[in-house]
């Protein structure tokens, strides 16, 4: 450990919690490098943020010249430039042209607080149904809603009332086999929530439902079509907005520019973003209809920082380089490659038997490891299953100088790449992979 890192171990508060001990000190592409000059290839893009690879040098640039010309154009006071232009950017962008009325916040955990607070405004109901396994976020409100693991709230409480949980059609949730129909976790998901609403929180208190197109801190688990269409129907049905948390999901990692695209009949009614936004740079916001954003009172919303101008800058030129670059179409081939690597080694006679799935979408990729304590995970042939397959195979890559991170309470590791990573890079990559999977089989 640098004297750096050891002076940081010390310091940093305990509470933040930390996968290594690294001082990140520069960013290049798919690259970091330490201050002792180690360099790590980063799978996990700063938890999908930097998804143009680290300092892209038009975000960069653009940046720097937004420092140079003005820094702070606080909202309540003017108009803010960039802001502007990012608006014009991404209007024609949105999934559903209803979506066209922006407000512009910091963190995600903060959109998501001012996506709540429009949904309890514009219906005059208060309860908010988040599902289970979600992660909206660390503030006192989200932190209410943030149902993947308890770490997130234990000890912090009273919590924000109101908030409402559902299960996800995944296996672990419903309590059934992973060989389970997809069919038959939707129905079941879908019959717990028209219980819930009968049982729990009457349509006529429940304002919104919340949820993110994968679930990501939940263990990276594309939510099926039928799923999001009923959840659609249902809140048609019952006059409770839908929120489509894009904040992990947005802007290219899952293969389209919104995840909720892959859902071509799910109407968002609030929309939020953060991340890869503006590709590092602080920026989050909530989208919706200018019907809705119009019940709020002028100076209800807004925020020292709310859309600062350098980071707005940064995010317009995040969106040019998407289109520049056809960052999309790469997104597809090199997904292609890690799933294709993935599906090799579930197939493989000795490795196959430790994993329980691949899935994701794009390069939001993940893959579940059976656990020898989990009724749940099938061990196929009964062959012994290593424990802890997820930290291990992490500790793996990392001794091969390759950052990833685990996700949620099962043996999940997951998959976050630049969105412009190289074929050479990724190729690098899934021999990476692929040699602390097999090690860690081979130590059983
Ligand atoms: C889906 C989702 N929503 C909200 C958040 C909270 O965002 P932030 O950490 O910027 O507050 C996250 C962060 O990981 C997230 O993945």
């Amino acid at each position: 450990m640098s004297s750096l890192a050891a002076f940081g171990s010390k310091t940093v508060a305990r509470g933040v919690g930390r996968f290594t001990d690294l001082v990140l000190e520069k960013g290049s592409g798919a690259y970091i490098t330490t201050d002792t000059g180690r360099q790590m290839m980063d799978f996990t893009s700063g938890i999908g943020v930097t998804n143009l690879g680290h300092c892209h040098p038009k975000v960069t640039k653009a940046a720097q010249d937004q420092c140079a010309t003005i820094v702070h154009a606080q909202v309540n006071i003017g108009f803010n430039k960039p802001q502007l232009e990012l608006m014009q950017k991404l209007q024609p962008l949105m999934p559903h042209k209803s979506l066209d009325t922006f407000f512009f916040w910091n963190s995600g955990a903060e959109a998501v607080e001012a996506s709540i607070k429009l949904a309890r405004q514009a219906t005059g109901k208060q309860n908010i149904i988040v599902v289970q396994g979600s992660y909206h976020g660390r503030t006192f409100g989200t932190m209410a809603m943030t149902k993947s693991k308890t770490v997130y709230g234990e000890g912090f409480g009273p919590l924000m009332p109101g908030v409402f949980t559902t299960p996800y059609p995944y296996w672990h949730q419903v309590g059934v086999p992973a060989s389970t129909s997809q069919d038959e976790l939707v129905k079941q998901a879908l019959y717990q929530l028209d219980l819930l609403l009968k049982q729990q929180t009457a349509p006529r208190d429940t304002a919104a439902l919340i949820i993110e197109p994968v679930l990501g801190e939940g263990g990276y688990i594309p939510a099926p079509k039928g799923y999001l269409e009923g959840l659609r129907k249902i809140c048609d049905d019952n006059g409770i907005l839908l929120i489509i948390d894009e904040v992990q999901t947005g802007f290219g990692r899952t293969g389209k520019y919104f995840a909720i695209e892959h859902y071509p009949t799910v109407r968002p009614d609030i929309m939020v973003i953060a991340k890869g936004i503006a590709n590092g740079f602080p920026l989050s916001g909530i989208v919706s209809r200018k019907e809705l954003m119009d019940l709020q009172k002028p100076g209800s919303m807004g925020g020292t920082y709310a859309g600062n101008a350098v980071s707005c800058a940064a995010a317009v030129a995040v969106q040019e380089v998407f289109e520049e670059e056809k960052i999309l179409d790469n997104v597809a081939a090199r997904g292609e490659e890690l799933f294709g690597l993935l599906h090799e080694l579930k197939a493989d006679k000795e490795i196959g038997n430790t994993i329980a799935e691949v899935r994701g979408l794009g390069l939001m990729v993940g893959i579940e490891f059976n656990s020898p304590t989990d009724p749940y995970t099938p061990s196929a042939s009964g062959a012994k299953i290593p424990a802890n397959m997820a930290s291990r195979v992490q500790n793996k890559c990392l001794e091969q100088d390759m950052l990833t991170l685990t996700t949620s309470v099962y043996q999940c590791i997951r998959f976050i790449p630049p969105l412009n990573i190289t074929a050479e890079e990724m190729k690098k990559g899934c021999d990476i992979i692929r040699k602390a999977i097999t090690d860690v089989v081979r130590e059983g």
